[in-house]
């Protein structure tokens, strides 16, 4: 018995079960993939993309990295969306914070220590930034939230400032960047009214979000229109 035999028999069991509904999902998923979504999430494991959204195996594209930072000098990422963009032709770029997460507290805290703290120097750059609106938080706690909020919001800007992002835009390719916080506590993806779908809307959708995060409480997501 190998240590991992419960990893391959729930796999099993999952092939079977979907191979139950639909003989065909396999064979026709190997031939081609056509996805719509790029999702850009944390690597957190209570952030499962595929899962939070139902969405089966083949409808989304996805990078995850520890507090979906999108860092104009990563590779990995630039090549996800390069590939993303121009072969998949997906038309949501979603970037997905998520609340609770240790990444963003580390981050808040200084206490990113090693190689990781030059990954999370990204987010406390965000994080200083935006002092004269974390300030307005009551606590640490309320604090870390509205940092996941605002790295959203820079991280969809780093998107959408992207060469392969604006050369995708300037040939007239439907494209837009949306970003979205997931709250751990329960289960709900909440929309930051953050959409932009070419360059000239990015500044001015980036602004108005920031200036609503100071009226908005935290964890509220976008605040229904009446
Ligand atoms: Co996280």
């Amino acid at each position: 018995m190998g240590q991992l035999d419960h990893v391959l028999e729930k796999n099993r069991a999952w092939a079977e079960g979907i191979k139950a509904d639909d003989p065909q999902f396999f064979q026709r998923l190997s031939n081609q993939q056509a996805p719509e979504y790029l999702w850009i999430g944390c690597a957190d494991s209570r952030v499962p993309a595929n899962q939070i959204v139902d969405m089966p195996p083949g409808e989304l594209f996805v990078h995850r990295n520890v507090a979906n930072v999108v860092v104009h000098t990563d590779f990995n990422c630039l090549s996800v969306l390069q590939f993303a963009i121009e072969v998949l032709k997906v038309k949501h770029v979603l970037v997905v914070g998520h609340y609770g997460c240790g990444g963003i507290r580390t981050a808040l805290r200084n206490e990113g220590f090693g190689l990781i703290g030059n990954w999370l120097r990204h987010v406390q750059d965000v994080r200083d930034r935006h002092q004269s609106v974390l300030s307005n938080c009551d606590n640490e706690h309320d604090q870390a939230d509205r940092l996941c909020e605002l790295n959203v919001i820079e991280q969809v800007g780093h998107v959408c400032q992207n060469n392969i992002v604006q050369e995708a835009w300037k040939r007239g390719q439907r494209l837009n960047v949306h970003g979205f916080v997931y709250d751990l506590a329960d289960g709900i993806l909440r929309d930051m009214g953050l959409s932009a779908s070419s360059a000239e809307s990015w500044e001015q959708v980036k602004q108005n979000s920031i200036d609503e995060l100071i009226v908005r409480p935290v964890r509220s997501g976008r605040q229904k229109k009446a």
